[in-house]
């Protein structure tokens, strides 16, 4: 059985199997949705359903919240359709045309960043082009078939290669294998690019990145992107942690920050060790970003890292004035594997 969906307003129309997600029917006909996680922990793919209903596998999805149902809202990844669908969803329009393909690659490179994150370089087999946008993920495709997601964390100006940060998750089944069990050289199957965290660049509104562990890498991507591509738009970086050791690179960060004046950095350390001899901002980033900002409506704020820091994000800026559109988020890299 099928049904039609409809984004409003004006936008494109498609069809949905009662058994597969809203979203999924939209990737599988080149409909470019927003979307991060496919996992229902992000909220990326939040939609109002104008018309229509929807159901949802399993129990209720992690990112949507008794309010949201309330006003009507929907996570597009995880619903399928009982009728035909009227929507109000984000459009990613920059998405459109960029293929996502399946392919091998190469791992070229793996260095130690910290205690417990490695950078990986990829690299693809012979003339194969990746396009990708800055900001968006692959998935590794596992011998059983499992996925796992990671951010893209370099720019496509420099896109000869692939780079990541993997932490180290006790069990995580790629993590166990980059760690302990990866060859050099060690041939891997990924999917890609995926997700629509890329940077809006019709605007000239200050940007806010906020990055919790990992989620400093598509962030990284991010700006490197918007310096390769000369833009002096105010970026305030907050890059929050557990502690001091948990920043892997901030070097880099304060690198940017001493090199450009439109770019100020700021690690926010949750739990400093006491070897730490931390003098910076203390708690958690979204909280100094509360503090530093009591007016959010001007800005667009891009959140990387786990789904509690992103939507714990997203419920405090909305009464600092921030509105849902000018928020844009990743965080798959810490959600559970997929099949
Ligand atoms: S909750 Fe749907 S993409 Fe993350």
């Amino acid at each position: 059985m099928k049904f039609s969906v409809v984004v409003e307003p004006n936008g494109p129309s498609f069809e949905v199997a009662a058994d597969e997600s809203v979203l999924d029917a939209a990737m599988r006909q080149d409909i470019p949705l927003a979307y991060s996680c496919r996992d229902g922990l992000c909220g990326a793919c939040k939609a109002r359903i104008v018309e229509g209903s929807v159901t949802y596998p399993d129990e209720r999805p992690e990112a949507l919240t008794d309010s949201d149902q309330q006003e009507g809202l929907a996570l597009l990844c995880q619903a399928r359709p009982t009728s035909d669908l009227r929507l109000e969803a984000n459009i990613a329009d920059a998405i459109a045309g960029i293929p996502i393909r399946k392919m091998p690659c190469r791992v070229s490179s793996s260095t130690q960043l910290s205690h417990d994150v490695i950078r990986i370089i990829l690299t693809l087999p012979g003339k194969i082009k990746f396009g990708f946008l800055a900001g968006q993920y692959i998935d590794f495709i596992l011998k059983d078939g499992h996925r796992r997601s990671y951010s893209i964390a370099n720019a496509p100006h420099d896109g000869e290669h692939i780079e990541l940060h993997v932490r180290y998750v006790k069990g995580g089944e790629f993590a166990e294998y980059a760690f302990s069990n990866m060859p050099e050289k060690a041939m891997l199957r990924i999917e890609g690019p995926l997700g629509t965290f890329y940077l809006r660049e019709d605007t000239d509104r200050p940007l806010i990145f906020m990055a919790g562990g990992t989620g400093f890498a598509p962030v990284k991507g991010l700006i490197e992107h918007s310096l390769h591509i000369g833009q002096t738009r105010p970026i305030h970086l907050y890059w929050g942690a557990r502690a001091l050791r948990d920043l892997y690179d901030p070097k880099m960060a304060q690198q940017w920050a001493d090199q450009h004046s439109h770019i100020k950095f700021v690690p926010v350390l949750s739990d400093p060790e006491s070897g730490d001899n931390w003098q910076g901002r203390t708690g958690f980033v979204h909280d100094a970003i509360m503090e530093d900002f009591a007016d959010l409506s001007g800005f667009d704020i891009y959140a990387g890292g786990p789904p509690e820091m992103v939507n714990a994000g997203f419920d405090s800026f909305r009464t600092h004035g921030l509105t849902p559109e000018h928020y844009f988020s990743d965080s798959f890299e810490y959600a559970r594997d997929k099949k």
